[in-house]
C-alpha cells in the first residue's frame, strides 16, 4: 500500500512532505509541504480513552483522501483536528505549513482549510442564508462585490440558487448542509474537509456535491471527504480507514477495497463488483476479486 509517510510508528519521526512552495492566491502566503501532516497525534475527549491513538497521516498537495470507518471510529474527530478545533493531546497537527496548537496560526488555518461538519445546525451562524455565506469572506475583509460574487457562485454550485432570503432554521436538513457547504466554498479553501456531506441529502443531492467537490479536486483543492458511501470512496485517489482511533488499511481504492476479509472484519459496506466477486467465488467460481465491474465481467467471459 502506498504512503510510508502515514504508517511510520511514533517512534521513528514522521519526515516533512514535499518541499513545493505553494502560493495562496488571495493573499501570496506559501507553505512549503504537504497541506495536511500529523504527527503521533493523539486525542481523547474524557482522558480515559483515546478517540484517536497515534496517529501519523500525510495527505499530499492536490490529493483527493476518502476516510471511512464504523461509528464512533474517529473519522469527525480527525476533521476537527485539521481545523483546529481541537489540539492533539500529544503529537503535532500541521496545516499549511502551520502548526494548529500555535492560537496565532488558527485563523489561517481556519481560512484556508474549510471544514464542513457532519452536523449542519453546528455550522450555521446567522439566520439567513445570504448572511450565513457571506459571513466567511465577510471576515476576510473582502470588497463587498468580491463577497456578492462568491456567496452567489457558492450557493449556485450546491443548487440553492434563490434560497438567498430564506431563514437558515426554516430549511430542511439537506438545504443546511448545502448552505453549510456554500459558507465553505465562498472562503476559496485551498483545501477543504467534508464530513459525511451527503449524509442527509438525497441521491440526486448527494451526486451534485460529490461533484463539486471533484470539481474543486480538479481546480487544485485537496479534499478530506469522510463518508460512509463506498461508491464516493471508491473515487477519491486514496482511502484511508479509521478503526477504533487508529488508521487500519491506508491505500488506493483498487488497494483496500480488494481486501474482503479485512473488510469483513472491520464491518466496512464493500463496493457491488467485491461483493458479487465474494458471493460468486462462495459458488465455486474463482474470479479475482477487483472493485471494476467491467473487469468482473471480463474475468467471467474467459
Ligand atoms: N464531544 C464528545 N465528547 C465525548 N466523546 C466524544 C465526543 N465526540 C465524539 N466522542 C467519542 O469519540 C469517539 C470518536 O468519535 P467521532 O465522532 O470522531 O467518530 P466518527 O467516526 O465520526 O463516527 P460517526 O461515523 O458516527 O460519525 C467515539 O467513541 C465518540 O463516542
Ligand atoms: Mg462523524
Amino acid at each position: 500500500m502506498s504512503n510510508t509517510k502515514a504508517r511510520m510508528s511514533c517512534e521513528t519521526k514522521a519526515t516533512e512532505g514535499s518541499a513545493v512552495a505553494f502560493v495562496h492566491e488571495d493573499n501570496g502566503a506559501s507553505y512549503e509541504g504537504d497541506p495536511v501532516i500529523f504527527n503521533c497525534v493523539t486525542y481523547s475527549y474524557d482522558n480515559k480513552t483515546n478517540a484517536l491513538e497515534d496517529i501519523s497521516l500525510t495527505v499530499e498537495r492536490g490529493q483527493y483522501v476518502a476516510i471511512v470507518g464504523g461509528n464512533g471510529s474517529g473519522k469527525s474527530t480527525l476533521g476537527k483536528l485539521v481545523n483546529a478545533l481541537y489540539l492533539p493531546d500529544s503529537g503535532t497537527v500541521t496545516v499549511m505549513g502551520l502548526t494548529t496548537s500555535n492560537e496565532d496560526s488558527v485563523f489561517e488555518i481556519r481560512r484556508r482549510a474549510g471544514l464542513v461538519f457532519q452536523n449542519p445546525d453546528d455550522q450555521m451562524i446567522t439566520s439567513l442564508v445570504i448572511d450565513d455565506v457571506s459571513f466567511g469572506p465577510e471576515n476576510l475583509g473582502l470588497p463587498v462585490e468580491t463577497i456578492k460574487e462568491r456567496a452567489a457562485q457558492s450557493l449556485h454550485e450546491v443548487g440553492m440558487d434563490g434560497f438567498e432570503r430564506r431563514e437558515t432554521y426554516n430549511l430542511s436538513g439537506g438545504q443546511k448542509q448545502r448552505v453549510a457547504i456554500a459558507g465553505i466554498l465562498a472562503m476559496n479553501p485551498d483545501l477543504i474537509v467534508l464530513d459525511e456531506p451527503g449524509a442527509m441529502l438525497d441521491p440526486r443531492g448527494r451526486r451534485g456535491i460529490i461533484r463539486v467537490s471533484h470539481e474543486l479536486n480538479k481546480a487544485g483543492v485537496t479534499v478530506v471527504l469522510i463518508t460512509h458511501f463506498m461508491d464516493e470512496a471508491l473515487l477519491a485517489d486514496r482511502v484511508v480507514v479509521v478503526d477504533h482511533g487508529k488508521i487500519a488499511m491506508d491505500g488506493t481504492p483498487a488497494e483496500v477495497f480488494v481486501q474482503h476479509e479485512r473488510l469483513k472484519e472491520l464491518q466496512l459496506d464493500e463496493p457491488f463488483a467485491v461483493r458479487l466477486t465474494a458471493a460468486l467465488r462462495e459458488r465455486g467460481v474463482y474470479v479475482p476479486y477487483t472493485i471494476n465491474e467491467n473487469k468482473l465481467m471480463e474475468a467471467l467471459c474467459l
